[in-house]
Order: structure tokens, then sequence, then C-alpha cells
């Protein structure tokens, strides 16, 4: 397996710059997921990447040779596509082989090397059955290996379970994570799901209409965010946003949210304050009647139980926050609550900028 680097990689079509200046390097055996909306450029980056796709500019390395003007078969690539692109009239065994029998590999080492990979797949019993009898969570497992099998330099993969109904979307998500692991392969995944991403990644970086907005650990990125569009962006229920007039004092400053007042500790802003800003904070970390240093008041609106947590929806000076409970002690709409968050989870960002403050 290699490492990747790309420089400034930029692409055109015509007006649309759908990867402006992409610059990020992928250690070899890392699995590295772009992560962004639809038409923010994650596809084209990958085709760029193994070829399919002349780039505008910019330099894309495999270890420290430079492949930007390589035909794609000879940059050892191997690519997962959404819809499995599987050969029709060919079996599973058949399917995985293809790529090795064009090598003019021996046909013992050919059989050798797909029966440990349908092996890791789960795909044994499997292997003489064609697409058409195979589920789909079975065939995107068939493309896997097929891409696995020729042991690439690089394993792209675009989106490739978004086909997947969710309960196998998750399994096939597993997989691929056991078997990226096993094999080390240095994998660069496209998905614009963002649970995805965290679950899979060792870093994932994020883009934004073909910018490179952040890239990190999930955790990190999770926690850490560094603009308003990464931490709208990451993490299910979406982060609560709320506009808040900001005071600055010695030790704290107070931030105002329709009409309550917060103290927030002065260390929580390194650079200068802004008299307005947007304040974010997650509903994961917003709790119905908890005790935590900062909290606000708000009327119950909506009561979304999911489960493990209920989601409270709550009007706080008229606007709209959602906040977790224990779903045994729901409480009614149109209740008053309390709503507990500790000040080491509120994120502040400029309202002009969208930079984290
Ligand atoms: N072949 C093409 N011709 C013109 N524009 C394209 C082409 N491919 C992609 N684009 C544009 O480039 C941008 C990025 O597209 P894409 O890489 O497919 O995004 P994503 O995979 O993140 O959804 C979009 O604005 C899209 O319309
Ligand atoms: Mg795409």
């Amino acid at each position: 397996m290699a490492s990747v680097t790309l420089q400034n990689l930029t692409k055109r079509f015509a007006e649309v710059v759908a990867v402006d200046s992409l610059s990020l390097s992928i250690e070899d055996g890392e699995f590295l997921t772009l992560l962004g909306p639809s038409g923010c450029g994650k596809s084209t980056a990958l085709n760029c990447i193994a070829g399919l796709e002349l780039i505008s500019g910019g330099t894309i390395l495999f270890d420290d040779a430079d492949v930007s003007r390589l035909e794609p078969h000879e940059r050892n690539v191997a690519m997962v596509f959404q819809d499995y692109a599987l050969y029709p009239h060919m079996s599973a065994r058949e399917n995985m082989s293809f790529g090795l029998k064009q090598q003019k590999i021996e046909s013992a080492k050919i059989r050798r090397q797909v029966e440990i990979a349908a092996d890791m797949l789960d795909l044994g019993d499997l292997l003489e059955r064609r697409p058409s009898e195979l589920s789909g969570g079975q065939r995107q497992r068939v493309a896997v290996g097929r891409a696995v099998v020729r042991n690439p330099s690089v394993l792209l993969m675009d989106e490739p379970l978004s086909n997947l109904d969710a309960a196998l979307r998750v399994r096939t998500r597993t997989e691929i994570k056991r078997l990226q692991g096993e094999l080390k392969a240095t994998t660069i995944f496209v998905t614009h799901d963002q649970e995805e991403a965290m679950v899979l990644s060792d870093r994932v970086a994020v883009m934004r209409l073909g910018e490179l907005q952040q890239i990190g650990p999930p955790m990190e990125v999770y926690r850490n965010p560094r603009n308003l569009f990464v931490a709208s962006f990451i993490g299910s229920p979406a982060m609560n946003f709320v506009d808040v007039d900001v005071a600055r004092g010695e030790e704290h400053f107070q931030c105002s949210v329709g009409g309550q007042t917060l103290a927030l500790p002065a260390d929580l802003v390194e650079g200068a304050l802004p008299d307005k800003a947007v304040m974010g904070i997650r509903p994961t970390d917003l709790m119905v009647g908890a005790e935590r240093d900062l909290s606000l008041k708000g009327e119950v609106f909506l009561v979304e139980p999911v489960g493990p947590v209920t989601y409270v929806d709550c009007d706080v000076g008229g606007m709209a926050v959602t906040a977790v409970c224990d779903p045994d002690n729901a409480p009614v709409i149109g209740a008053q609550v309390g709503l507990g968050f500790s000040s080491s989870r509120v994120y502040l960002f400029d309202p002009t900028s969208e930079q984290r403050l």
C-alpha cells in the first residue's frame, strides 16, 4: 500500500471549480473519509486520484511518485462505486477474479487470493452465484472483494453503502471497517453521511463547495469544529444555533440569549469578542432538568422519543432549541423546563466569518 499526498489539487469544469486547491496527506494504511453535502466535490476529488478525471492543477503523489499524469491502470488503484458495477453474467468468483486474470496471474494464485478475500467478507458460500442471485449487501461485498484482491496501492470507495437499506448499511459498514483493519489498506472513502464517516474513519476531511474545511480524527472534528459549517454538518441531531449578544467582563463575559443572560468563562474565547455571536450547543449536551454550570429556561413544544433518549424541542425566548431528557421522565408539551449545560460544551462563532471564536 502507499501513502497519498494531494497538493493544491484543483479540478474545474468550465466555470465550476469542483475541487479547489485541496491539500492533504493520507498515511499508508490510513482510512480517510471525504465528507460533505452533495455537490461539494467529493467524487471529483476521488476520480482525480483514480485518474478518471484530468486535473486542472496541483499534484497527486503516491508515496514519493507523482502520479498526476498517469493513466488509471498505471496507478494501481481499485475503486468501489455506489452501484456495485458487477458483471451480471459472471459469478461472484468470476467477478472477483476478473482483474487478476487480466494481469495474467496464474489461476491457482487467483483462486487462493479470491478465497482469502471471500472468507474475510463472509462470501465463501456465495462464490458461484451471479449478482442477480445475491442481495444488495452481498453484491456490494463482492464489489469490495473484487477491489481488494488486486492488492491495490490505494482503495477508493465512492458512497459504497448508499444503495443499501439502513440495517444492511450498518452491517456492511462493519464488514468494511473490519476488512480494512485486517488489510491495512490505504483507503479513501467518500460519503455525505456524517455518522458513516465518524464510525469508519481514522480521519475525516470535511469539504464544502470544493474546499477543505477541516481534517482530523472523528472525535476531534466533532468536539472541536473550526467553523459553523463543520459544527452544523457533524453530529445528529444537528447542533442548536442561537443568536446572542455579547458583553465582555473581567472573569466572565455575558451572553444574552432571547432575554436570558449567561455568564461564560472569559477563557472560552481566545481573541477579540464581537458584540454579536452565534452560540452553538449540541442537543445531547443540553439536558432537561440537569444541574450544570449554565442553564436556560424554555417551554416545551415537541417531545420526540427515539428509544435511548427523548428529544425535547423548546422555545427559548422565541428561538427553537432541541434538548435531551431521560425517556422515563419526559416533560409534557407546554411545560416550563430548565435546560442545563456545561460551559465547556458551548461553541461561539463569528456571525460574519462563521469561524469559531
Ligand atoms: N462532468 C462534469 N461536468 C460538469 N460539472 C461537473 C461534472 N462532474 C461534477 N461536476 C460539478 O462539480 C461539482 C462537484 O461534483 P461532485 O464531485 O460530483 O460532488 P459530490 O460527489 O460531492 O456530490 C458539482 O457542482 C457538479 O455539478
Ligand atoms: Mg458524489
